[in-house]
């Protein structure tokens, strides 16, 4: 891996599964296990073992499936569940054991009921034991966020200390501003001895919209991780939104940042979890959305139609789009009726377009949006059809 490379952690099978109802068999995981590593995933999060023995199969199935991917499974603290983890684990050609506690003082008090030096120790003693199952251990510091950064800072060296690989510091309730998540992971890295032995990974909730800007900040600032899911799905906002970071990061080279995801997979990979989630994805959701690459209002269809790159910064073929809409609303011009016209067979003189434009807006009014039968019908219906027609 380059320093220049951020690896993409996909947690969609886990926390992206988070959300109320949206539960997926062991099948469907395995099919969108399959194709995130299609996709050039770096981590599959694959579950939560010791959640259900459901979770623990599903995690089972997709280590003794995936080749080339490195294999996730989530636990607390807690030695049983790094034991089962590892168990769930064993056929996978990658292993990675994913184990944390919470670091902030609302999760000491309010969760543990502890104090900060048992929560050293028990960071310390979660690693060592994991790595006493696999070589690759990461650590979060759940609630990293809202955790102090001296003390933060201090939880991290304790996991270096035991061995960790990757240290996870968790937006988990989404609350960081991006100037605050980007000065946090710049303070780690000039703050945490041994930290050249570790990766630190962005893993941050969209509670304010914020996921993706943090996330970004957070690479800008020496993270070479982000933890991401297919449409930023997950419990309560959800998570930092995978296509969006990708292409962020693809769309200014500028920052000197790639990632191994083949973009072309993502409109696909992102209706597969759509589907088999029964999640629909809002129709302006960035990138992956049904009106990412669509343009309606008149003045933008005339630019688009001149050239694609007056108000499209992404080809739609670079993330699996077959090409942008020109959708026909009331709010369309004539430039985008002579084009839609002449996509179902029919060239329009400047005045035979001018007639069936008039015609072309008395049905728009009437209906939110003209597809191609609703053309052959305005033009069959207006005055100059027979012109067309014999032209
Ligand atoms: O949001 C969070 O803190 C998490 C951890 C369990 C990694 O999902
Ligand atoms: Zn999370």
């Amino acid at each position: 891996m380059s320093d220049n490379n951020v690896q993409i952690f996909d947690t969609t099978l886990r926390d992206g599964e988070q959300v109320p109802g949206c539960k997926l068999n062991t099948k469907q995981k395995l099919v969108i296990a399959e194709q995130l590593e299609n996709l050039g995933v770096d981590v599959i999060e694959a579950g939560f073992p010791v959640s259900s023995p459901g979770d623990f199969k599903s995690v089972e199935e997709i280590s003794k499936l995936i080749k080339h991917t490195t294999v996730c499974g989530l636990t607390r603290a807690v030695e049983n569940d790094i034991k089962v983890a590892a168990e769930a684990l064993k056929y996978a050609k990658y292993p990675r054991i994913h184990t944390g506690i919470g670091t902030s003082a609302s999760h000491i008090k309010y969760k543990f009921n502890s104090n900060q030096g048992a929560i050293l120790e028990r960071a310390f003693e979660a690693v060592k034991f994991a790595k006493s199952f696999v070589e690759d251990v990461e650590f979060y510091a759940e609630d990293a966020g809202r955790t102090d950064n001296e003390f933060l800072a201090r939880v991290c060296e304790m996991a270096i200390k035991a061995g960790a690989t990757v240290l996870n510091i968790p937006d988990t309730t989404g609350y960081c501003l991006p100037s605050e998540y980007g000065a946090k992971i710049k303070y780690l890295k000039e703050n945490v001895k041994g930290i050249e032995k570790a990766i630190l990974s962005c893993h941050c909730h969209n509670d304010l919209g914020l996921a993706t800007a943090n996330s970004i900040e957070g690479v800008i600032n020496g993270a070479r991780q982000i933890e991401c899911t297919i449409n930023g799905i997950g419990e309560r906002a959800g998570n930092t939104a995978l296509e969006e970071v990708v292409m962020v990061l693809k769309q200014h080279p500028y920052l000197n940042l790639d990632t191994n995801i083949k973009t072309p997979h993502l409109y696909g990979i992102s209706q597969l979890v759509s589907e088999s989630m029964g999640i629909y994805t809002q129709p302006n959701k960035a990138i992956v959305g049904a009106n990412a690459f669509a343009h309606s209002s008149g003045i933008h269809q005339d630019g688009v139609i001149k050239n694609r790159a007056t108000y499209e910064i992404i080809d739609p073929k670079d993330v699996g789009v077959t090409e942008s809409a020109i959708v026909l609303t009331a709010r369309s011009g004539r430039a985008a009726l002579a084009y839609r016209a002449k996509n179902v067979g029919y060239e329009l003189t400047k005045l035979q377009l001018d007639d069936v434009y008039a015609n072309f807006l008395d049905f728009a009014d009437q209906k939110k949006e003209i597809n191609d039968q609703d053309i052959h019908q305005i033009i069959e219906t207006s005055k100059v059809y027979q012109q067309i027609i014999t032209a």
